[in-house]
């Protein structure tokens, strides 16, 4: 069974232990307690956006956020994991983040298919759905606001800050082929490592790390967050029936990803030229977006696109190697089953 399988709603009796990676079943296991924190955060919003943020909350999403914003807080030991719900109203806070972002996204890259079904906006119109991610994001905060420690929502300005920041420089520069993979480390600093590292720092500020432990735990997200969008991108190329998601959709937004890039060197100076000009004006036709999507995964830019990312990720893991022992050891080691699991993953 594949892992995508997992997160699209399997009814849970199916699941067993010879069909998981270890970290889904961390996943899975921390998947109630994570549920109910979104769930009751999704009560206090409005009647009027509340359904479409249900079925874009419920719709079969990782919730790995969330779920590092508590690893983080168990690895260090701050408090008692069984009592400690603020966790996980936390972590629900952060989901809420990444979801409003998710929304603006797929209206942006005119992505009409998400966790294989349709996209938010299409089944209930971009009016509602703009709404639906507004009011996300101000109960979001919100919940931090209540923590009381104005460090939360310096954390959770600053990622969601980055997050448009990096959203904007990707429309501004789409089509462009001039920043190489300069311009897209930066995009993706922006656009997905900065909530990946807010969610452990979050989790850090809530098991009251000191200042070189948060350090550490920024340096863990922010990479561990660079490859797992680099990963993303090399999913761009697989069927979109793994995915749940438009197969080729980078090409076809003229988005620089690595392996659009790495396609794009390995074309002569005549033919790079023709694609960039094509590329810039995002008028390939649906069998030319087929065609470069077979040339990219047989030219292996895929893999190469995850060895990039595969350098992020040593660098997750030794900044994680510095986090000071808590007094629970699995929480760390599920840490280090994070970055296997966005060394592999296949959704
Ligand atoms: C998708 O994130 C957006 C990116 C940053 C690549 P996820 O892959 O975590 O999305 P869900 O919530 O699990 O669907
Ligand atoms: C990630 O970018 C989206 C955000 C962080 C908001 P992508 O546009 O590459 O993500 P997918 O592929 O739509 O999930
Ligand atoms: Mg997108
Ligand atoms: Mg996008």
């Amino acid at each position: 069974m594949p892992i995508r399988g997992m997160f699209y709603e399997p009814p849970p009796s199916t699941l067993s232990a010879s069909m998981v990676v270890p970290f889904a079943t961390l996943l899975l296991r921390e998947q109630p307690r994570i549920a109910r924190a979104v769930e009751s955060l999704t009560a206090a919003l409005p009647s009027y956006v509340r359904p479409a943020a249900e079925y874009a909350l419920n719709g079969g999403g990782k919730r790995l956020r969330p779920l590092l914003t508590v690893l983080v807080s168990h690895a260090l030991g701050g408090k008692d994991k069984d009592q400690d719900d603020g966790v996980y109203k936390i972590g629900a806070a952060i989901e809420m983040f990444h979801v409003a972002s998710l929304l603006h996204d797929d209206i942006l890259d005119n992505a009409p298919l998400r966790r294989g079904r349709e996209g938010t906006h299409i089944r209930y119109g971009v009016p509602r759905t703009l709404l639906t991610a507004d009011a996300m994001v101000s109960r979001a905060f919100q919940t931090l606001a209540e923590t009381g420690d104005p460090r939360y929502m310096v954390c959770a300005t600053r990622a969601v800050i980055g997050t448009a920041d990096g959203e904007i420089m990707e429309i501004a520069h789409q089509g462009s082929t001039e920043g190489g993979l300069d311009g897209y480390f930066t995009i993706i600093a922006g656009k997905t490592a900065c909530l990946l590292r807010a969610s452990c720092e979050l989790g850090a500020l809530w098991a009251g790390a000191d200042e070189a432990t948060l350090g550490l735990v920024a340096e863990y997200g922010h990479n561990l967050g660079m490859a797992f969008q680099m990963a993303d991108d090399a999913l761009d190329f697989a069927p979109s029936s793994e995915t749940g998601k438009p197969e080729g959709g980078d090409i076809r937004e003229g988005k620089l990803t690595p392996p659009i890039n790495y396609h794009m060197e390995s074309l002569d100076a005549p033919a790079r030229a023709e694609f960039a000009r094509r590329f810039a004006a995002r008028d390939f036709s649906d069998a030319e977006i087929a065609e470069l999507v077979r040339a990219v995964r047989a030219g292996g830019f895929q893999e190469r696109t995850l060895k990039l990312a595969d350098s992020f990720l040593d660098k997750a893991a030794a900044a994680l190697e510095g986090f000071p022992a808590g007094n629970d050891a699995q929480a760390k080691a599920a840490l280090a089953k994070a970055i296997e699991f966005v060394r592999n993953r296949t959704a």
